[in-house]
């Protein structure tokens, strides 16, 4: 199972290494670009040519006119302006927002959504060159862009939700500190339990999404709580692979709401965040019932020794770790760190009952601003026997080598608001029984030895 892991290229790798041989194939032009000029010329990124359909590919989703982003980057005029910008976002892999460390843990994710070597050199070339924008001709057609404020699943599910959940509006002052919202709503309910195949959390567009921060959702029945939806910058919706669903039980309950706003220097009246869910059809019940996310706490965790100390002294460091037993089998779909402007580094790890020690996935370069899920690959999804303990260490950063540190004077404890630090994993967790994981292991063997047979054909 390890090996599936790690020897599995990711997309990326996989395209970077088309990239390597489009390079080797690029090795004659460059001998006869010595011998005419405008062939020397082909050889310059040019913005029409080269960088347009990078930024319409990778980009331009959320750079465009009226978004959340701070610019457009559809017209060359725009990007231009911002080419020494790009040059250092994607160099320093900020951007697009994906903050994965590249050198540990898994690296098959569903939602990888970063640029291959190939793509930010040539990103990097250009801002260099003094961002030249080429011929119009070779300008691509505008992509064609969902309308901003649409549910993102909708294609996916091939519907719009069948149930929509609203909040009650809040009014979010244009100065100011952190602040929450958790009205409590009446739900009423369905006829009869159905079960979730995805749930999308969706701020209003495009000011509700500048300003919520992070969110839940939590229907109270009378006899359980379910988290039917969490969201957080950059990370809006799961979806549940075909046989595994959140049962949603009939009957009224309790939406309980936890939102955390914070100001963008500009008022937002009356913000309504609407929480969409899918079902399965009528009648099919999956196999197996997920959690979805669900919280780990490495602060404050009941029985953890100094849990709840975080103490981060001026220009300070400090590292904090903390453990979850699973006692059950259990497949592990993604994870996602909670920390706030101090966090610098989180990771995920598993210690087997064997004691062997592996790390799963680890983000090193966390930003505040960004509350990302890293969703694994289907076959690349930790599979974890009962008795593993998930190990995860934050790493907080005090000092004035932190940009997003407000100001390394303070001492800081834990709390709430952004200037205060936490640290939570948001793991999405499918408890098995031992059948399950015994068949599903069962299936992951007979297809490594299968590839293993198969690489075995190839060398001969
Ligand atoms: C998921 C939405 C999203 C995607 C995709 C995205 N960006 Fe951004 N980008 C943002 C947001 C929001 C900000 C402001 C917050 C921040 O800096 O992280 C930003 C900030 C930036 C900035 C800094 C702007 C400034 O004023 O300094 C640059 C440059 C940038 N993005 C370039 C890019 C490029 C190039 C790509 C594609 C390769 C890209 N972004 C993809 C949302 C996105």
């Amino acid at each position: 199972m390890r090996g599936d892991r790690s020897v599995q290229p990711s997309q990326s790798t996989r395209r970077q290494g088309l990239g390597s041989l489009i390079a080797t194939c690029a090795i004659p032009l460059v001998i006869s670009a010595a011998l005419s000029t405008t062939s020397v010329r082909a050889q310059e990124v040019t913005f029409t040519r080269d960088v347009a359909p990078i930024l319409f590919e990778n980009c331009v989703e959320c750079h465009r006119p009226g978004s959340f982003a701070p610019m457009s980057l559809l017209t060359y005029e725009n990007a231009r302006r911002y080419a020494p910008r790009m040059k250092t976002k994607v160099q320093t892999r900020q951007m697009p927002p994906w903050h994965l460390d590249r050198t540990v843990g898994i690296q098959v994710y569903d939602n990888d959504v970063s640029l291959t070597d190939e793509e930010i050199s040539t990103i990097v070339r250009w801002a260099d060159a003094g961002a030249p924008k080429g011929d119009d001709r070779d300008m691509p057609p505008a992509p064609r862009l969902a309308e901003g404020g649409a549910w993102q699943l909708e294609e996916q599910m091939g519907r719009p939700p069948d149930v929509i959940v609203s909040s009650a509006a809040y009014d979010v002052l244009a100065n100011g500190q952190d602040q929450w919202w958790g009205p409590t709503q009446r739900f009423e309910g369905l006829d009869e339990e159905r079960w979730i195949k995805g749930y999308e959390f969706k701020p209003a567009y495009p000011n509700g999404l500048r300003v919520v921060h992070h969110g839940h959702a939590n229907l109270r029945f009378a006899d359980q709580t379910l988290g039917i939806a969490h969201y957080g910058v950059g990370k809006r919706y799961e979806t549940f692979p075909d046989g595994t669903g959140m049962l949603l039980p009939a009957g009224e309950a309790e939406v309980n709401w936890n939102l955390h706003y914070f100001p963008v220097g500009e008022r937002v009246d009356g913000d309504v965040v609407d929480v969409g869910l899918w079902f399965y059809p009528e009648g099919e019940e999956p196999e197996i019932e997920t959690r979805g996310e669900v919280l780990m706490r490495v602060d404050r965790m009941n029985g953890m020794p100094r849990g709840g100390d975080i103490l981060i002294p001026p220009y300070g460091q400090q590292v904090l770790q903390g453990v979850h037993v699973l006692r059950r089998p259990t497949l592990i779909s993604s994870f996602r760190p909670h920390m706030h402007m101090r966090g610098k580094e989180m990771s995920m790890e598993a210690v087997y009952p064997d004691g062997r020690r592996e790390m799963l996935g680890k983000v090193s370069d966390y930003r505040h601003i960004w509350q990302l899920s890293y969703q694994f690959e289907e076959d690349a999804k930790p599979l974890l026997p009962a008795g593993t303990m998930l190990l995860f260490t934050s790493v907080f950063d005090n000092s004035e080598e932190n940009p997003l540190n407000p100001d390394p004077n303070q001492w800081v404890v834990f709390g709430r608001r952004g200037v205060d630090e936490m640290s939570h994993m948001w793991v999405g967790v499918t408890n098995l029984e031992q059948e399950e994981y015994d068949r599903m292991m069962a299936e992951r063997q007979e297809r490594e030895r299968r590839i293993a047979a198969r690489d075995q054909d190839d060398d001969q």
